[in-house]
């Protein structure tokens, strides 16, 4: 991503309440190992707790098969959590009625990597937008066009492309679009699962440009998923790093960047091609591949793969615990440095 292209965070300083609280939200799935074994557990999402303020940005971070996409469904209910707590505006919803979902369906909404994917071909960019408000809300239908004309200038489309179907636009615009959709509704949340992870380096900074600017002026809270830190580090306040469905650690961008704890942290860091050169740590590239969720390690999960790894890490679970200003969960943490 080319970072000169890249925007300062703005200053905010609007509400700041706790719009989103997750607390030891775990997501289990029961899959078939074969025709004789019994049913496997795969524990995608395993006790993550976390609070996002209105007008900020948490960014949850780790390769592929960590569980980003399963906190993802869950957050926003897709695929409801199997246990935890999940709190907006201070109010549970797991468990609540069609109705009472129906409110939380406005209160945050998606947007996904794929633009090609996630954008039905069938149908203009005006009846995109405008089905969140046939479906949500009385409109009329003149109203609703008006309403997605005025979203489509808000995020840097051309109002008078409102009659086009997607496939006649590029894919910067086309997630532009999903962002506008997300939009329609004016959530408080917006979890956005590897927005830019499918454009070109050169429009990815367009994009979370736009983001932030979105955010800015409507106050909005973002739950950031991506398995690139050379991306969060512009749009993150907070950072999640996962590892097989738990977070290994957990803290304020600047805090975690200038000084990663988790040998995990330091090893994504040092992986990422354009980070800062003064902040580049030792090289070390993981060893071997993400273990199965299905047969995590003992002790700690990330024992086989770590550099510093003792006995004591294969065989003692290192608990998610404060250390130097955020959480960590490694034995050593305090040796990091
Ligand atoms: N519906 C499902 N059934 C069984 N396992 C699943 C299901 N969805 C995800 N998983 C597993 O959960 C783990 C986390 O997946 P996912 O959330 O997609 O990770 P990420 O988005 O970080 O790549 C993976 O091991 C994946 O295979
Ligand atoms: S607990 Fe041990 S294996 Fe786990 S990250 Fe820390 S040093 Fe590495
Ligand atoms: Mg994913």
């Amino acid at each position: 991503m080319n970072t000169d292209t890249m925007r300062a965070a703005p200053d905010r300083a609007a509400d700041r309440s706790i719009v989103l609280e997750a607390r030891d939200l775990r997501k289990h799935y029961a899959v078939k190992r074969g025709v004789f074994k019994p049913m496997a557990t795969v524990k995608a999402l395993d006790g993550v707790s976390f609070q996002l303020q209105a007008g900020r940005t948490l960014a949850v971070v780790g390769e592929s098969g960590c569980g980003k996409s399963t906190l993802a469904r869950s957050v926003t209910m897709i695929e409801p959590p199997s246990a935890g707590v999940l709190c907006y505006d201070g109010r549970d919803v797991v468990g609540r009625s069609a109705s009472e979902m129906k409110d939380l369906r406005r209160t945050v909404q998606m947007v996904f990597q794929n633009p090609y994917g996630s954008l039905n071909p069938r149908k203009t960019v005006g009846s995109i937008l405008t089905e969140p408000l046939v479906i949500n809300t009385d409109m009329g239908k003149d109203e609703r066009r008006a309403r997605a004309v005025a979203m489509m200038g808000k995020v840097g489309l051309r109002p008078d492309q409102v009659d086009r179907y997607p496939h006649m636009f590029s894919g910067g615009q086309r997630q532009r679009i999903a962002i506008a959709r997300a939009l329609m509704l004016n959530p408080r949340v917006v979890v956005a699962d590897e927005p830019v992870s499918a454009l070109d380096v050169s429009i990815q900074a367009q994009v979370l440009n736009l983001m932030m600017d979105l955010q800015e002026e409507l106050n909005l809270a973002y739950l950031f998923i991506s398995h690139d830190l050379s991306v969060v580090r512009h749009i993150a306040d907070a950072i999640m790093v996962m590892y097989l469905g738990k977070p290994v650690e957990h803290g304020a961008k600047d805090v975690v960047f200038a000084r990663p704890r988790h040998p995990y942290t330091r090893i994504l860091l040092a992986a990422t091609p354009r980070v800062n050169p003064s902040l580049r740590l030792e090289r070390v590239l993981p060893k071997g591949e993400l273990p199965s969720p299905l047969n995590p390690p003992p002790g700690c999960s990330f024992h086989k793969r770590c550099p510093h790894a003792t006995e004591r890490c294969a065989a003692e679970v290192p608990a998610l615990r404060p250390v130097d200003d955020r959480l960590v969960a490694c034995h050593y943490a305090e040796q990091m440095n």
